[in-house]
């Protein structure tokens, strides 16, 4: 569990994934939910130190633009959790049910380990070898089973990445008994082409889970914490209002209440409506807005205003006012949408083009809202 405060428990959520895990018969679970929503802060503050509690242990790796190869990244994780206080306590809470027993004990005060035998990365053999011997190591059980969380796994579903996907379909195909995997991410492109075209390496492999949206009592918790932290009380009901209005964001609720502990003059509104701006900046979003042709902000205001058929004359007609053309093909609108496919803007859900970034969007529609 989280010690911050400011940390609001989901712990009636992270039961529910541990039964699943456990009694449930789920071996591999995916939560994919959109950008800063508290998926990351979910798995490390809440279902970690759940699955602490039942004698799990628990590997966290996040696959986020990181420099290194996933085996790498993974193998990593695994090196950390190997290193946890708690490690070799639950290593022999793991081994002693086996039959035939063997007795270990950490390396250096004798007994007859071998854990210390999980491996080294050497570079004489295969690292995805070595990454299946690692994970086939760690101490696992059906009652306390091993928990891998693969964070921000849409960066596995490049074709470079292939090989690692595999092998590591292969390591948890063998571990069913043992191992049970949460799989999450923030983009539905990505959670199509690991987990549900026919020729993902993950098809059909887990069930999805969806995060709980967070409600009045996350916004009253931070609140209090925030009374707690500066004596000042904000009042409920606008900020409530407010969280609604960015679609039940923790991340910008946080940084309102962290701009207001900074400015202790400026009001609920004043702050919210700053740190709206400050985020739009900092986020990239006038840059990326105006680095795109005007067609393609065409198309993304008809998204944003919920147009669903992009390519219908309606939508073409008011494209054309919007660029100052005489006729926009469907081609061209075509073109568009790819363009900014490819450029991670949206993503298809439900047969539906949306924003990937819901920030994005409401970003968008800030600009094209009429001036107040
Ligand atoms: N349970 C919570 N209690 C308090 N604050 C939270 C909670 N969950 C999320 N937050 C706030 O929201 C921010 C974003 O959360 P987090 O990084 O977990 O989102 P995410 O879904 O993993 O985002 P991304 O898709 O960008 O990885 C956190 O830094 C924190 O400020
Ligand atoms: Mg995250």
């Amino acid at each position: 569990m989280s010690n911050s405060p400011w940390h609001f428990p989901r712990t009636e959520f992270a039961e529910r994934v541990m039964q699943s895990f456990i009694s449930g018969g789920s071996t591999a679970l995916t939560l994919f939910a959109p950008r800063r929503t508290g998926k990351t802060q979910f798995l490390v503050h809440d279902l970690a130190p759940a699955a602490e509690k039942r004698k799990c242990t628990v590997v966290y790796a996040s696959f986020w633009q990181t420099a290194d190869t996933p085996v790498a990244t993974l193998t990593h994780a695994i090196e950390g959790a190997i290193k946890t206080p708690n490690f070799w306590r639950r290593t022999q809470n793991a081994l002693t049910g086996l039959k035939p027993k063997i007795r270990i004990a950490p390396m250096g005060i004798g007994g007859e380990i071998d854990l210390s035998r999980v491996p080294k990365q050497d570079d004489q053999k295969d690292p995805l070898l070595t990454l299946d011997d690692m994970i086939g190591q760690l101490p696992a059980n059906y009652e306390a089973p091993l928990v891998l969380m693969l964070d921000e796994v849409q960066g596995l579903a490049a074709p470079e990445h292939l090989a690692f996907v595999a092998a590591l379909r292969t390591s948890l195909d063998k571990r069913r008994e043992t191992v049970r995997t949460i799989f999450t991410g923030s983009s539905m492109d990505g959670l199509r082409a690991m987990f549900s075209n026919r020729q993902a390496p993950f098809f059909h492999f887990g069930s999805n889970i969806e995060l709980p949206q967070l409600g009045e009592e996350f916004v009253r918790h931070v609140l209090a914490a925030h009374k707690a932290a500066t004596t000042r009380e904000v009042p409920f009901e606008p900020a409530m209002a407010f969280f609604t209005q960015v679609d039940r964001s923790p991340f910008i609720m946080r940084n309102v209440l962290e701009r207001m502990a900074l400015y202790p003059d400026d009001d609920f509104e004043t702050a919210a409506s700053k740190v709206r701006q400050e985020l739009a900046e900092r986020q990239g979003f006038p840059a990326l807005w105006s680095g795109l042709n005007p067609l393609a902000q065409a198309v993304l205001v008809e998204i944003v205003q919920g147009e669903m058929s992009l390519t219908s004359k309606d939508a073409r007609s008011r494209m054309a006012d919007a660029t100052g053309e005489e006729d926009v093909s469907p081609g061209r609108v075509s073109g568009a949408i790819r363009t900014l496919g490819r450029k991670h803007v949206i993503h298809k859900i439900d047969d539906s083009w949306t924003l990937q970034d819901p920030d994005f969007g409401r970003y968008i529609s800030a600009l094209i809202a009429p001036e107040s």
